[in-house]
Parts: C-alpha cells; sequence; structure tokens
C-alpha cells in the first residue's frame, strides 16, 4: 500500500517535471509573420527552421511544388485572405510536421489531394469550390479535428470519405449556393457544426433538420425565407426523434412569424437545451390569420406529438418586429407561458411581458435593454421560482413599485435594475421587497438619499453607484446583512458612518465629492475588509492628516491606495499623491502650536533678562550706540580727520574717592618736569555741550594710553568702569596696547562684581603697576610709568590745537605692559 503510494508520487513529480520542461517550448515557437505585406508570392528566404508561417492577407495567387520544402520543421501555415485559386496538397509532402492549415477566404476552385496525415485543423471555408473538396485521402487524416469546406451544393455521397472520422467541428460555408439533397449531412460524424448560409437566397430547411440530427451543437448564419410560410417544409414527423442536438444557435434570422414559431414548436419538443437567437427579424401576414394559424398550429403539433421538450435556456439578442399590425398579447404569452429555466430577450424594444398564468419554472430572466416600465409583473403571484431578474437598461421608473413586484417572487434572490429612470417617490410610497432578495444593482439610475427609506431589509450586496446620493442618512432601518455597498460616482461629501449596517465588509466610495473623509470610519465599521475611496477631489490640509493616519492604522484596507488618492485642492498641491503630502505635527496642532511659542518666548524673556540684570547688558548697547554715533559724527564733520588726532598722552580713569591720591600725587608728578606729559582728564578737559559719555569717549580718543587708578573705590564706581570698558574697546579697535592699570590699593577677586567680567578678566591677564607703599620705590614707580606714556605727540598741537598731524612721527617708547 505504503510502496504504491510512493510510485504515485514519484510518477505526479515526474510528470510536474516533465510538465515543467514542455510547457515553454510550446509557446517559443518559430515565428514567421509576413501577415499583410502585400506578397504576391511566398518568399524565398523565410528561415529555415520556421514552425508558424502567416502568410494571411496577401496577394498570394499561386502555391508552387517548391515553395514548403524547404521548411522541415513547420506546424502552423496561415495562407488565409489570399488569391489563391488551385491548391495541390502536394507542395506540403514534406511539411511531415504540419498540424493546422488555414486557406480559408480565398478563391480555390480545384484541390488535388494528396495524403497529410498529421493535420489537425484543415481550414478551406470562404472558397470557390462547387462541390465539396473531400477527396479519399482525407479518409486517413485520423488527426482531423477541425475541417473547414466550402461548396455550391451538397450531395448525398459528398461525404462519405469521411464518415468514419470522429471530428470535433466541421465549417460548412455556403455562398452562391444551389443544391442541397436532403439526409447529406447526416453522413458526418462530428459534435459541432457551424454552417454559414448564403447571404441573399432563401434558406434550405433540410440543412437545419439534418444539421439537428448530425451533431449536438449546431449554428447556422443566415437563415432568410422570403416565400410565404404556407411553403415551409414542414419536418417529417420521423426527425423529432432523431435529433441529437442540444444547443441551437441561429444567427441573423429574417423569417415571418409564423415560420419562427414552428421552428421554435420543432426545438421545443426536441432534445436542444439551449438556443439563441441573434439578429432576428421577424414579419408576417396579418394579427388574425397569424393568431389562427397559432392556436390551429398548437393544438395539431400537441396532439400529434406527446413529446415533452428539454429546452432550459431561450436568448434571443437584437430582435426587430416588421409586422406592423401584431396582437402583441399572442406573443406576451407565447414568452410568458414557456416552460424553460431561464428566458432571455435583449434588445428587443419589448414594452411589456405577461404574468404567467400558472406557476412558472423560470429561474433566469434576462430582459436587458428593453422598454419595459412599472406595470411589468405587478400583482404577479406565478413567479415564485424566479432566483435572477435582470431588468437592465429598460424604462422602470417608481422603486416602490419595482419593491412591489418583486414582493411575491419569493425565491427571488438577485435584481439588476441599472441603467433605468428610477427615483423614489415621496413618504407616502410604500416599499415592499421580498424577503428573499440578497443581491440589488441599482446602479446609473436617478436615486437620491431617501433611497435608504427603500431597501430590502436582508440585502447582502447593493450597488448604488452612479445615482444622486448626497448622503447616507442617520436612523434608516438597519441592513443588518449588508455585506458589499457600491456608492462610487455619487454626491457624497464625506464617508458614512455603519450605523445602519454594522456588518459592511466592503464599501466604494470613488469618485464623490469628498473633500476631507472623516477619521473615525474604520471606528464606527469594524467589519470593514475593503475600502475604495480613490479618486475623490482630495483637500490636502490639516484635517486629512487624521485620514492618512487612518490609513497607516487600516492595514492595507484602503483598495487603489496610493495611485488612486490624489490631492485636488489646494491649487497647489493639485496632482500630488495624498502618500506624498506631509504636513508637521506641529502646523496643524493648534495648541502645540500656542505652547511652543509660549515656550519661545518665556526663554527669550529669561534671555534678555539675564543679559539686561546680570550682564548689563543694555548699558552696554546703549554705550557702543553712543560711541558709534560719536564716531559717525565725526567721520561727518571733518572727513579728512579720519584718522583720530592725539592730543594727550594719557587718560585717567579714576574713582571719585581716589581723587585726592590722582590730583595730589599722580597728576604732579606726571605732569612736571621737562617731558611735559599733557593728561586729559574729564573735568578738567570738559567740552561743553557735549554728553560725559561723548566727553569720556573723546578724552579716550584723544589719549595715546588710558591709565586706570584701580583701587576697591574704583570697582565700585559704574563710571570708571564704563570708561575702562570704552578704553579697553578702543584697544581693540586700533589694535594697540594702550590701557595701563595702576593698582592703588590690592582688590580682592571677590570684590569685583561678577558682571564686571572684562575687568576680571584684564586683571587676570595683565600686569599692573602697583603702587608701592614704601617711598623708597616711587621714584621708579613714577620713571616706570613715564616711560610707558612718553610719546612725541605731534608737534603742531603744542602751537595749534586746531591742526593735526597723524601719529606718523610719533616716537612710541616700549609699552610697560606686555
Ligand atoms: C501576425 O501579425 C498580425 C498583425 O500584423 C497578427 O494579427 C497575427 O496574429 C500575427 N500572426 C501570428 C501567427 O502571430
Ligand atoms: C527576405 O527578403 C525580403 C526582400 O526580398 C526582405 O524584405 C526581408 O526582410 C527578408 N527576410 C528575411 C527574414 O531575411
Ligand atoms: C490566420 O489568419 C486569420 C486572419 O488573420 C486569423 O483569423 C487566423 O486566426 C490565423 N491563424 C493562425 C494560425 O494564426
Ligand atoms: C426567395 O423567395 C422569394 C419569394 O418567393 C423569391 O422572390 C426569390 O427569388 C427567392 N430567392 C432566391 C434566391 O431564390
Ligand atoms: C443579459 O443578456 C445579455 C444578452 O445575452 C448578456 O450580454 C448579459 O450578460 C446578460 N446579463 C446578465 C446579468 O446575465
Amino acid at each position: 500500500m505504503g510502496s504504491l503510494t510512493s510510485i504515485y508520487v514519484i510518477a505526479c513529480v515526474f510528470l510536474l517535471i516533465l510538465w515543467g520542461n514542455v510547457q515553454p517550448t510550446v509557446e517559443n515557437k518559430i515565428t514567421a509573420n509576413y501577415s499583410g505585406h502585400l506578397l504576391s508570392e511566398v518568399p524565398k528566404n523565410i528561415s529555415v527552421h520556421t514552425q508558424i508561417l502567416d502568410l494571411s492577407h496577401n496577394r498570394i495567387s499561386e502555391i508552387s511544388n517548391l515553395e514548403f520544402i524547404s521548411l522541415p520543421d513547420l506546424q502552423v501555415l496561415n495562407l488565409s485572405h489570399n488569391l489563391i485559386t488551385e491548391l495541390d496538397f502536394s507542395v506540403f509532402t514534406f511539411n511531415q510536421d504540419l498540424e493546422y492549415l488555414d486557406l480559408s477566404h480565398n478563391n480555390i476552385g480545384k484541390a488535388y489531394c494528396q495524403r497529410l496525415g498529421h493535420l489537425r485543423h484543415l481550414d478551406l471555408s470562404f472558397n470557390k469550390f462547387t462541390i465539396l473538396p473531400i477527396c479519399q485521402e482525407f479518409g486517413i487524416m485520423f488527426h482531423l479535428e477541425y475541417l473547414g469546406l466550402s461548396a455550391m451544393m451538397i450531395r448525398r455521397s459528398d461525404f462519405k470519405y469521411v464518415t468514419h472520422l470522429q471530428l470535433n467541428t466541421v465549417f460548412l460555408t455556403l455562398e452562391d449556393f444551389s443544391l442541397y439533397e436532403p439526409l447529406s449531412l447526416t453522413a458526418l460524424n462530428t459534435r459541432s457544426l457551424h454552417i454559414v448560409f448564403a447571404a441573399n437566397q432563401n434558406f434550405s430547411f433540410s440543412l437545419l433538420y439534418d444539421g439537428m440530427i448530425t451533431s449536438e451543437n449546431l449554428k447556422i448564419v443566415n437563415l432568410r425565407y422570403m416565400l410565404s410560410h404556407k411553403y415551409f417544409p414542414f419536418p417529417p414527423s420521423e426527425l423529432l426523434k432523431k435529433i441529437k442536438a442540444t444547443d441551437l444557435t441561429l444567427e441573423t434570422v429574417d423569417l415571418e412569424w409564423i415560420v419562427i414559431l414552428q421552428i421554435y414548436l420543432l426545438v421545443e419538443r426536441s432534445p436542444v437545451e439551449h438556443l439563441t437567437v441573434r439578429n432576428l427579424i421577424f414579419r408576417g401576414p396579418v394579427v388574425e390569420l397569424a393568431e389562427y394559424k397559432f392556436v390551429s398550429l398548437l393544438r395539431s403539433l400537441g396532439q400529434l406529438l406527446s413529446l415533452r421538450g428539454s429546452m432550459k435556456t431561450l436568448t434571443l439578442e437584437h430582435v426587430r418586429n416588421k409586422m406592423y399590425y401584431f396582437n402583441q398579447k399572442i406573443l406576451y404569452r407565447q414568452f410568458s407561458e414557456m416552460n424553460i429555466d431561464s428566458l432571455t430577450i435583449y434588445d428587443a424594444f419589448m414594452p411589456h411581458m405577461l404574468c404567467p398564468e400558472k406557476p412558472s419554472s423560470f429561474r433566469y430572466i434576462n430582459f436587458s435593454h428593453n422598454a419595459l416600465t412599472d406595470l411589468l409583473f405587478q400583482n404577479c403571484k406565478t413567479l415564485a421560482n424566479l432566483k435572477l431578474l435582470i431588468l437592465h437598461r429598460n424604462k422602470f421608473e417608481s422603486l416602490s413599485k419595482v419593491s412591489l413586484m418583486t414582493s411575491q417572487m419569493k425565491s427571488l434572490r438577485y435584481l439588476d435594475m441599472s441603467s433605468n429612470l428610477l427615483r423614489n417617490g415621496g413618504a407616502e410610497e410604500r416599499c415592499q421587497w421580498t424577503d428573499s432578495l440578497a443581491e440589488l444593482d441599482l446602479s446609473s439610475n436617478q436615486l437620491t438619499e431617501s433611497v435608504f427609506e427603500c431597501l430590502p431589509l436582508n440585502i447582502n450586496k447593493l450597488d448604488l453607484q452612479n445615482n444622486q446620493i448626497g448622503s447616507v442618512p442617520r436612523g434608516i432601518a438597519e441592513l443588518k446583512s449588508l455585506q458589499e455597498l457600491n456608492l462610487a460616482s455619487n454626491r457624497l461629501a464625506d464617508l458614512p458612518g455603519c450605523q445602519g449596517f454594522t456588518g459592511l465588509e466592503i464599501l466604494n466610495i470613488e469618485k464623490n465629492l469628498i473633500l476631507t473623509p472623516s477619521a473615525d470610519f474604520f471606528g464606527s465599521c469594524p467589519s470593514v475588509k475593503e475600502l475604495q475611496a480613490g479618486q475623490n477631489p482630495f483637500k490636502c490640509s490639516c484635517e486629512l492628516q487624521d485620514f492618512l493616519r487612518l490609513e497607516r492604522q487600516s492595514g492595507g484596507k484602503l483598495a487603489g491606495w496610493p495611485e488612486e488618492y490624489v490631492c485636488q485642492y489646494p491649487e497647489d498641491l493639485s496632482g500630488t499623491q495624498l502618500n506624498d503630502f506631509h504636513l508637521s505635527e506641529l502646523a496643524c496642532n493648534t495648541t502645540l502650536l500656542l505652547v511652543t511659542a509660549l515656550l519661545l518666548t518665556l526663554v527669550l524673556v529669561a534671555v534678555v533678562a539675564f543679559l539686561c540684570i546680570y550682564l548689563d547688558m543694555p548699558w552696554y548697547v546703549q554705550m557702543l550706540w553712543q560711541w558709534t554715533q560719536t564716531k559717525r559724527r565725526a567721520w561727518h564733520d571733518c572727513p579728512e580727520e579720519r584718522e583720530t588726532v592725539l592730543q594727550f598722552h594719557a587718560f585717567i580713569s579714576y574713582s571719585e574717592r581716589d581723587a585726592l591720591w590722582v590730583k595730589n600725587e599722580l597728576i604732579p608728578s606726571l605732569e612736571k618736569g621737562e617731558g611735559s606729559i599733557r593728561l586729559c582728564q574729564h573735568e578738567r578737559n570738559f567740552i561743553p555741550g557735549k554728553s560725559i559719555v561723548e566727553n569720556i569717549i573723546n578724552c579716550i580718543e584723544k589719549s595715546y594710553k588710558s591709565i586706570f587708578v584701580l583701587s576697591p573705590n574704583f570697582v565700585q564706581s559704574e563710571w570708571c568702569h564704563y570708561e575702562l570698558y570704552f578704553a579697553h574697546h578702543k584697544l581693540f579697535s586700533e589694535n594697540s596696547n594702550s590701557l595701563i592699570l595702576i593698582l592703588l590699593e590690592p582688590i580682592p577677586s571677590y570684590v569685583i562684581p561678577a558682571r564686571y567680567h572684562k575687568l576680571k578678566a584684564l586683571m587676570a591677564k595683565r600686569t599692573y603697576l602697583e603702587w608701592p607703599k614704601e617711598r623708597s620705590k616711587r621714584a621708579l614707580f613714577w620713571a616706570n610709568l613715564r616711560a610707558a606714556i612718553s610719546v612725541k605727540l605731534p608737534r603742531s598741537f603744542e602751537t595749534n590745537e586746531e591742526q593735526s598731524d597723524v601719529m606718523s612721527n610719533c616716537n612710541i617708547t616700549q609699552p610697560l605692559i606686555k
């Protein structure tokens, strides 16, 4: 047992491998395609290994013996739509692999036979053969499946060579047809028979009858019969017992109504299960006669044959009526009383149909593309078996009437009312759907939101596409079973919630007017698996962020994402995919924005406060301002005096409390003697009309050096500190060591306030002259100081203070302080 299973498995695997190997070679055949190349003969240079050769739609009129000799691998040859008149099958003698040979649509009138053992498909249809080109050699084409033929006459003996072949399809084209010997076709052995009759001749009905005896699947094109129905050849009654056909298709039928009826009666009592009639024109004599004939015929046939037909499906497509005085009731009655499963009457301008008189067997009715109105099947109790009703593209107007129509159809599951003129009436209109209805198509109508008040309660799938629905009202009757809802191409401005349909799984809301879809959708619709919301005019703004978040959370439930979700507003974002649209959290969250702004302001205030209180910033700023102002004024007043004119050797800055020492010791010591050092002291050299600050700046500017008398008093005096600041500023701007610090009394560093960081830095960095307590050292101190500041001031100064020269001739001694 086990070994058997394993052998079986191995065999399967082997077959799979084999299949895997064979499959690609089937598809990669070497093809040469010369279709439509205006060739008048077969090209000489076709590749030797060609397997598929398409020479269709050319002007080839002759095939000589040598043409295909050099193509030993040829499997498919298409020579259709050429001008070949004579055919000698021996040209294919060396094409032993040829399986598919299409010679249709040529002018072949004569064929010389030759054995072509491997042919599966041979098409000689639409040619000019007088008699069927079936020769003895056809009898040994055992692989033949498809045989296409053409002829002007068919005689009983014509098929004798192929009678024993089991064919799949025989295709007969009978243009210019002149003769048919009855029962000729019955010699054929084929599953499908397809006959194209002459378009302009009276149809030979024996072909129909014999075709029905011959094959299961019969298709006949061009059934026209202009003769009166009186000459209509009635089918022999023994025929009915021999009919094999189960599928019958008649195309391009133009017959008298009576003839059609007789054919129908024949078919109805035959094994035919599916009858399809396309492009049907019925004409006929006047009503009374038809009525009479119909009734009598029915009676006589009914008595004649007690056979029960097996027809299940009748399909009529594109039906035109050329009977002008015509009692349509007879026709409707004929259809409505049919004992079949499915009835299609498509594109027939049919304005009405009657309710069957007794319980009907219809399960499927398709009356698409007609002129049916609200009157159809009202109060009709006999359609209890009907499961599918398709009324697409008719003239229905009232939804409530449609619902009433279904109310008696106890089995109806599917109703297609698409492309009608449906609108829903006022509240007074009653809706009463059958409980069985599970699927309803109301697409392409004129329904508005009140449609939700008139829906079948057990509906499963509802299509409301392409209507005028502006919203899904709340508080509608609950549709518990609704799983699929299509609201595409309406006028909805937002996603509907699922209050009315809690089980919804698929929602389509494409092509509406949704600018910003509400983000609570998946919250209110827990069962939704797929949401199609693309192709809406999305407005890409902050509100949309929530929806984008929703997309991220939904786990791929948005169908068509991202390519169908595109911003339309604002203009500058139009065309951007929602996927590529990003706004920062800050831009959209007002509270966050306010808090951030507040925090920033607080920090700024704190920094400013720190600068003001701790570092005395405003003062520095103000002073700097003054400084630049003074500079600027100086610049403007005498542009030629760009360079600062030095008038003094030094500017002295000191605390008022140290004034005694300065006046008694410093000034006298420096100004006496032959060196005659000039000192600028802001009290002494004060220029009236200028502010103190300007005076100080002035003094510093005009002095070669600045002397600072440092002491704890100095540190406590603000002015002094500022003077130091300016001097230091000058120091930097002119890049020279012009500061001289005299430490009058030691200053413990804790005494210096923290904000005098500049002073601190200077004290730390520079050496200073210390005022010696011992008298003996003082001489050296003065000498040092003198040396540090002694410079030769411009001579002109000593005579004229207005004119000045620059420091060019200054003899600057080595500064004391490094
Ligand atoms: C050859 O080309 C034509 C179009 O030019 C096409 O219709 C036809 O199918 C091609 N034939 C084959 C065998 O591919
Ligand atoms: C065969 O020859 C014709 C001209 O004679 C040329 O147009 C065609 O491309 C050739 N085909 C091949 C497959 O060489
Ligand atoms: C041969 O050409 C005709 C017309 O173009 C086409 O209908 C038919 O399928 C072609 N046959 C093959 C085998 O390509
Ligand atoms: C078909 O029948 C009509 C009506 O009798 C006749 O006039 C017409 O000649 C017939 N057509 C052919 C081709 O025999
Ligand atoms: C109704 O009949 C038409 C014509 O046969 C067919 O094309 C269409 O698909 C049918 N509709 C349905 C829903 O079966």
